[in-house]
């Protein structure tokens, strides 16, 4: 076993048919399978640095020390390299977010998937993709998905200790590279996060279980959609997966409304310049107020320009859609 400084970048990704609901809280595996896309240059870049001096982990994000519940996440993680490693050391860690914390920007999905990343070269450990994908996912569910770049599939699997329940990628960036706007609403941290907001949903909204079916119909349609290239066929899916989410979050008790204002603004104009302009474009929304829009590259300046202007949007970001994780040498 070498130890030795590691740095890796890993990119956020946005659900196209979103992953809300757990059939274990622990080590996070979902009741449903998704589909995700990953960014390019929004994410994290973590460096991993084991250090036998120290008792126990210590983590910055943006130059802040962090504890409590995120630091039991990342704790998860290393305690799982560290079993793989067959070593007690404990290590410092630094990373640096690219997009703003826990703003339903899925901060924390490129956070452990960089963390796995650059943790294991760290440690010396030799795994496959199969593998860095489920020791994402036990700090956060979704950043099994940063692990792949492009189109990709998170299986839902059946087995207890989660080792079906794994990443692949679909299609390559370059297969289908559309263009993605992110129209950024609101300020500050979200109130609920997505664990305690998936725990209301399954405990109290009366359209959870019409949720998990949609998600697996989706699934299957939306995986229709990108072999055909379909715009029209994918924002139908995608659109429909991402209100759905939204109604059965909507229907708890007390109703979670990550909206804002905002956030329809950019949903009917998304609406329009589809509908009525023939734009190809369209809209999903994760677990906060921000709006991420798809769209041709040749629609690209219309959309942003057509976004941009909603009032309460208080800026975009174009990107692409791009590789996943990946080591930074010198980072
Ligand atoms: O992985 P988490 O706990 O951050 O949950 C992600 C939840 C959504 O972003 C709303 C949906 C998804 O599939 O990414």
């Amino acid at each position: 076993m070498s130890l030795t400084r590691a740095a890796a970048f890993a990119p956020v990704n946005i659900a196209l048919t979103k992953y809300w609901g757990k059939r274990d809280h622990e080590i996070n595996l979902p009741l449903a399978p998704s589909i995700s896309i990953t960014l390019s240059d929004l994410g994290t870049l973590t460096v991993v640095q084991p250090d036998a001096h120290l008792s126990a982990n210590r983590m910055l994000v943006n130059e802040e020390p962090i504890d409590g519940k995120g630091l039991v996440k990342v704790g998860r993680v290393m305690r799982a390299v560290r079993a793989l490693a067959g070593t007690d050391v404990r290590a410092g860690i630094r990373a640096v977010n690219t997009v703003p914390t826990a703003q339903g920007l899925a901060s924390s999905a490129s956070a452990f998937a960089a963390l796995a990343k650059a943790a294991v070269t760290a440690y010396g450990v030799d795994v496959d993709l199969a593998t860095l994908s489920g020791l994402a996912r036990t700090g956060s569910g979704s950043a099994c998905r940063s692990v792949h770049g492009g189109w990709v599939l998170w299986n839902e699997g059946e087995k207890a200790d989660g080792s079906d329940s794994i990443s692949e990628q679909l299609l390559t960036p370059e297969a289908w590279p559309l263009r993605v706007v992110v129209a950024h609403i609101g300020e500050g941290p979200k109130k609920i996060s997505s664990t305690e907001g998936m725990k209301q949903c399954e405990k109290t909204s009366p359209f959870f279980e019409a949720w998990i079916e949609t998600c697996h119909r989706d699934v299957e349609d939306c995986k229709v959609a990108m072999i055909n290239r379909d715009v029209q066929h994918l924002a139908q899916v995608v659109e429909g997966n991402a209100l759905a989410m939204h109604a059965t979050m909507m229907a708890t008790r007390p109703g979670l409304i990550y909206w804002q204002p905002a956030t329809l603004g950019v949903v009917h104009a998304v609406r329009n310049l589809r509908e009525t302009h023939g734009l190809s474009c369209l809209f999903t929304i994760d677990a906060g107020p921000s709006v991420v829009v798809l769209t041709e590259a040749a629609d690209l300046s219309r959309v942003s320009a057509a976004v941009g202007a909603i009032p309460g949007v208080t800026r975009i970001t174009q990107t692409r859609i791009g590789p996943g994780a990946h080591l930074v040498p010198n980072g």
